[in-house]
């Protein structure tokens, strides 16, 4: 069965999308059987998953409303090492390196709230819910606490038994040109429209210094700035980072709207004030282009679009995952 159904370039499966998406929810349902996930999944064995897991990022959310972008981050990172399997949550032990303490995973938080979701499901339904499913909800939940899309989730998804610091030198990196991120997303099975559409997460949070230094300081032999970045927004970055600065929390907002969920994203990137390279690279491709021309023109359309393409990474199968961890943080 052919899963690629989120944005494929093969016409009859455009036309079956674009008339699923005007019936609504049967395209998810479609996506979903392809990998044997199901919204109601825990119908029967733990009816109440989705408000406990929905009360535990209100909770988190009320209080800092940085968890939003630090829960997406955390389900992307998951997805993308080893598929989605709940791999990026363990902790190291000894001198066994999780994927946690893997370079591009340092800046991760808000593990707390998949902590807190966990208590509460044990209690509700022992060794029922995976961590995978539990990251999975978080991100859709946080998503709409920060005024974002609603979707229904796949769920059904086991916990994987490995987890390696070095897997994570496969997650794209900020100084990624438009091919490495293609050919990264493809190995996942996701598609140039899957690239633009998700890229969006960027719509929330914060980056360090260190993930756009490569722009403003010594960008080539010939240029201290990449001359692709607005200049005066490179002026800003260049203030907030300066050459040998060490403040360890120093950085920028992903976006001036950090906070919420909307399109401001793609508005920046048309203007030159994406962050990373990685974020203006989505605009030296004709294809990349265009749609993140649409996306900064229609919220709405990048709604649609986001939420397709989420579900699809959101079912990148996990390798070889089999239990439902009873704590998130250790194997059974
Ligand atoms: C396209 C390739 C991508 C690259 C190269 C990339 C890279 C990065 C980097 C370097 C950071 C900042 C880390 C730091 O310095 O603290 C970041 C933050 C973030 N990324 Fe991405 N990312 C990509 C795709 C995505 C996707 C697909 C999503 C979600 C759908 C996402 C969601 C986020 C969020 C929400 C943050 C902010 C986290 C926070 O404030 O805690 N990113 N990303």
């Amino acid at each position: 069965m052919d899963c690629g159904l989120g944005h494929s370039s093969k016409k009859s499966i455009r036309n079956r999308f674009q008339m699923a998406v005007m019936k609504g929810i049967l395209v998810m349902v479609q996506v979903m059987a392809c990998v044997g996930l199901q919204s109601e999944y825990y119908q029967t064995s733990c009816p109440n998953v989705q408000t406990i897991v929905r009360d535990a990022v209100r909770v988190a959310f009320q209080s800092d409303n940085t968890v939003a972008a630090a829960l997406l981050r955390l389900h992307f990172h998951d997805c993308f090492v080893r598929g989605c399997d709940g791999s990026v949550l363990i902790d190291s032990s000894g001198r066994i390196k999780a994927e946690k303490d893997g370079p591009p995973n340092l800046s991760l938080h808000a593990f707390f709230v998949i902590d807190n979701a966990k208590a509460k499901l044990e209690s509700a339904c022992p060794a029922t819910v995976s961590c995978a499913d539990i990251l999975a909800l978080t991100a859709r939940d946080a998503i709409i606490l920060a005024g974002g899309p609603d979707w229904e989730v796949p769920l059904g998804r086991k916990d994987g038994k490995v987890s390696r610091a070095k897997d994570t030198t496969a997650l794209p990196a900020p100084t990624f040109n438009i091919s490495q991120l293609l050919q990264s997303f493809s190995q996942r099975g996701l598609s140039a429209h899957d690239l633009v559409a998700l890229a969006g997460g960027h719509t929330l949070g914060f980056s360090h210094c260190s993930s756009f230094r490569n722009r403003i300081h010594n960008f080539s032999n010939t240029q201290e700035v990449d001359p692709s970045l607005h200049p005066t927004f490179a002026e800003t970055l260049r203030k907030a980072c300066p050459v040998g600065n060490t403040q360890k929390n120093a950085g920028a907002l992903l976006d001036s709207t950090a906070t919420r969920f909307d399109n401001q994203y793609y508005k920046n990137v048309v203007a030159g004030k994406g962050l990373f390279s990685s974020d203006a690279a989505l605009y030296t491709d004709g294809g990349t282009k265009q749609l993140a021309h649409q996306y900064a023109a229609s919220r709405l359309l990048f709604y649609r679009d986001f939420v397709k393409s989420m579900v699809k990474m959101s079912s990148i199968p996990g390798q070889g995952s089999e239990e439902v961890r009873l704590n998130c943080r250790k194997f059974n």
